[in-house]
């Protein structure tokens, strides 16, 4: 079929996410390799944002496409009752290989659903009701995860959920008011204003504190020196179970397997996707404490899915986690992260449009400016289509990726060689300069 064809009928008949579908024009795509991938004109593009920040070992894997392979010959689908080879070995690798201090895990679909069911096991087993969350913060799209989301694709599942309560998350760059002399006093300011709202919530009715222990696309945002600390304490204070939100953070993205262990703190809960299997098949899940493995040796888990845990994407996990251990991806991450913080560095230098670039590892966000140094479009607005006219240059330039408020999302796989990432700022360089003289 013919591009121009397949275009054609996937706008007549797929109602596409995040938009207005009248002025869509999807990219028609023909294949993938590494951290590449081609239109059906054989044009090549960077995929710099590694999809959804799930590709984490890049495109046409083979011991993972082998392994899905596999796992369809021998057995395509088992109800998620029943024990199977690759679904044990799935939950034994994450707990003894990746995080040995936690106990079990409960595996979804995604991510949304990864998080509503944190949401479920912090309810049952703490009896409380009360669940907050940050501003700057997406958590999926489902109607729960959608209600402890902050950012603006939340309000139209508002009226929400009742006893969903949002606290300002840290973001030094934008402290309206305050200006701090260092990170560590920021995070005292931001604890302290934490602790003023859970007592104003009534300190013993929270069940759970969820945050992305870095904010994903809403800015990378990396938590100040000493919060993450901080938050953990007063969860232990007040009997709040800390559930971190690693569904693009996790699996080496910031150079760590889990974002968390960055700052030397445990979650009670985890809540992870994407990175899991790399796009290959979806599945997410909850890691959780012993203890509250140990609550659900008696108590019932009110949580189920017809693909809990679904054995194609456990296969394509289990060969997934071997590919990042055999590549040393978690490794090549942080050392890679060195490199591209130096490449930003350049680019908020020599741009006037380009304002604070944070990474970390290779989880990075290029912010752009007015000449105020105050953010390009306005909250929540971009009456101009500004951030789209960017992204359209970048897409013209093959330098393929997402953005969101005035931010640009910079997050390729994992695999990728300094070479490759020179080259790709080099187009994205080429594109600053465009947006210094045309938008500024
Ligand atoms: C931090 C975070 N949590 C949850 C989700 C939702 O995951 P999914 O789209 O797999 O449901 C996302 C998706 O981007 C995310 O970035």
């Amino acid at each position: 079929m013919a591009g121009e064809d397949i275009r054609a009928i996937d706008k007549k008949y797929n109602l596409h996410s995040w938009s207005a579908q009248k002025a869509l024009n999807p990219i028609v795509i023909d294949r993938a390799e590494g951290i590449y991938f081609w239109d059906v004109d054989g044009n090549k593009y960077y995929d710099m944002s590694s999809q959804l920040v799930n590709m984490n070992v890049g495109h046409g894997n083979k011991k993972i496409i082998k392994a899905i392979q596999d796992q369809a010959e021998k057995l395509p689908f088992i109800g998620p009752a029943y024990a199977v080879d690759v679904r044990a070995e799935l939950a034994r690798k994450i707990i003894e290989e990746v995080v040995p201090q936690m106990g079990k895990v409960f595996f979804t679909n995604a991510g949304a659903e990864a998080n509503e069911n944190a949401i479920k096991i912090a309810r049952m087993v703490t009896g409380k009701q009360k669940i907050f969350s940050g501003y700057r913060s997406y958590h999926g799209a489902t109607y729960g995860a959608s209600n402890l989301t902050g950012e603006p694709r939340r309000f139209v599942s508002e009226p929400g959920i009742a006893g969903f309560i949002k606290f300002f998350n840290p973001y030094i760059e934008r402290e309206p008011v305050i200006k701090f002399e260092s990170e560590e006093q920021y995070s005292e300011y931001c604890l302290a204003k934490l602790e003023e709202q859970i007592i104003w919530e009534g300190q013993d009715n929270i069940a759970a504190l969820f945050l992305e222990t870095v904010v994903g696309s809403n800015g990378v945002l990396i938590p100040p020196k000493g919060y993450l600390k901080g938050v953990r304490a007063l969860c232990d204070k007040y009997g709040i179970m800390m559930v971190c939100d690693e569904v693009m953070a996790g699996w080496g993205r910031t150079g760590e397997w889990f974002a968390f262990m960055n700052w030397d703190i445990m979650p009670d809960m985890i809540t992870f996707a994407k990175g899991v299997t790399c796009g290959y098949a979806p599945i997410g899940g909850v890691i959780c404490t012993k203890e509250i493995a140990e609550h659900f040796e008696e108590n019932v888990l009110f949580c189920g899915l017809t693909y809990s845990a679904h054995v194609l994407g456990c296969a394509a996990c289990v060969a997934a986690i071997d590919v990042y251990k055999e590549l040393d991806l978690i490794n090549r991450s942080k050392k890679m992260g060195k490199v591209m913080a130096s490449l930003m560095a350049d680019l908020q230098a020599k741009h006037p449009s380009v304002g604070p670039c944070r990474n970390i590892g290779l989880f990075g966000m290029v912010e752009f400016v007015n000449k105020d140094n105050g953010p390009l479009v306005p909250y929540a607005k971009d009456p101009e289509g500004t951030m789209k006219k960017i992204l359209g240059k970048l897409r013209e330039n093959k330098f393929m990726t997402y953005s969101h408020e005035n931010m640009v999302a910079v997050s390729p796989p994992l695999i990728i060689t300094e070479e490759e990432l020179k080259e790709a700022f080099a187009i994205l360089d080429k594109v600053c300069t465009w947006v210094d003289e045309n938008l500024l």
